[in-house]
């Protein structure tokens, strides 16, 4: 088969088209012939170096992908060679062949092509366990997405909002903040010409927001908890501009705040089984009824994972970057 390989460290050029033997599947797990693969910033962070792919994982990237079951492996009994999937992994998704517990595959929506699919499980999974098991958001309370615009974001907006929540959300350019309007979002604001801190604690009326989604971290911190309303929670699942924040503790106490955060890829197949479970019985339907829509913004050939790369390192992408086989 046709791999992306990581050469050696470095930008976008190291990703480099290879011949290799297709994976053979274990037992739970099933070989998918993959039609599409979703890129993320987590590749990025991989290729560079600073994502080391979790011991056991292929070191081929690719979080994500969608496409046929070619083959199933001992005791992986809920599917059958022709099924088609999408599924979150824990590598090699740029590859024409992948194999993936079977746990972590769902079923594709019947209205969601094969492409658009490939880009809907790192974000669907990461989004339910952070906002909706970690956060606990619920129907009324509002919910500030930073980066709205992203892959995450875009989902995010649209969870958030179809499960009843007041949405807000923050993006860098005019374009993105339009984009995340049109997607649910009650008000959204360009960071680089609005304060969003002064300008969200007056659209909640001064109570402050219940639940904040942040990948940007460091300077975003101590203005997150600053805007928390109380009992609000703060879920961190990535540090874009730092890891390292002072924060004002005495107002964690007052305001009786949870700060939490997770990865996805390091946690145990049965976890993300669980996983799998709840998206598909919570989140499916509202795709089914067209409430949450993947937000496809490019697609590029498997070939040229290069470009796809440098588009997503532009930051001018809304929604999810896919590779097609
Ligand atoms: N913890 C987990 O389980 C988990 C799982 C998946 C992804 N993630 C993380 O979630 C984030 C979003 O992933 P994605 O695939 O949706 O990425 P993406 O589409 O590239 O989005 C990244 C967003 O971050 C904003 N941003 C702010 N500061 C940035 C900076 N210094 N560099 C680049 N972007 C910056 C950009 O929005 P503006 O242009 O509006 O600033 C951009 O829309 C990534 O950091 C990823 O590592 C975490």
């Amino acid at each position: 088969m046709i791999a992306i390989r990581i050469a050696q460290r470095g930008g976008p050029e190291v990703l480099q088209p290879v011949d290799m033997p297709a994976p053979r599947p274990g037992p739970r797990e099933v070989l998918i012939q993959v039609a599409a693969a979703g890129v993320n910033r987590p590749d990025l962070m991989q290729r560079e170096g600073k994502y080391p792919p979790p011991p056991g994982a292929s070191d081929i990237p690719g979080l994500e992908v969608a496409g046929t079951i070619t083959a199933c492996g001992s005791g992986a009994v809920r599917w059958r060679v022709g099924d088609q999937v999408c599924a979150l992994v824990s590598g090699g998704g740029y590859a024409e062949y992948c194999v993936v517990p079977d746990v972590q595959c769902l079923p594709i929506p019947s209205n969601v092509d094969l492409v658009s699919a490939a880009g809907m499980p790192e974000a669907c999974f990461t989004v339910w366990t952070n906002v909706f098991e970690r956060g606990r958001l619920r129907s009324g309370e509002s919910f500030l997405v930073h980066g709205g615009a992203s892959g995450i974001g875009t989902t995010a907006i649209q969870m958030a909002r179809a499960f009843g929540a007041r949405v807000f959300a923050t993006a860098g350019t005019g374009a993105k903040v339009a984009a995340c309007e049109r997607l649910g979002a009650e008000r959204a604001i360009n960071y680089k010409t609005t304060d969003f801190a002064p300008a969200l604690m007056s659209l909640t009326g001064g109570n402050g927001v219940d639940v904040i989604l942040d990948m940007v971290g460091g300077p975003y911190f101590s203005r997150n908890v600053d805007l928390l309303a109380l009992e609000g929670r703060l879920l961190q699942i990535a540090v874009l501009q730092g890891a390292k924040a002072e924060v004002n503790l005495a107002r964690v106490l007052r305001q009786r705040l949870t700060i939490t955060g997770s990865t996805l890829r390091a946690r145990s197949v049965d976890e993300k089984g669980a996983i799998a479970d709840a998206v598909e019985n919570a989140v499916w339907p509202l795709v089914h009824t067209g409430k949450i829509r993947p937000v496809v913004y490019a697609t590029f050939p498997l070939q040229r994972a290069a470009e796809a790369h440098r588009l997503m390192e532009s930051g001018s992408h809304i929604g999810k970057i896919v590779l097609t086989v």
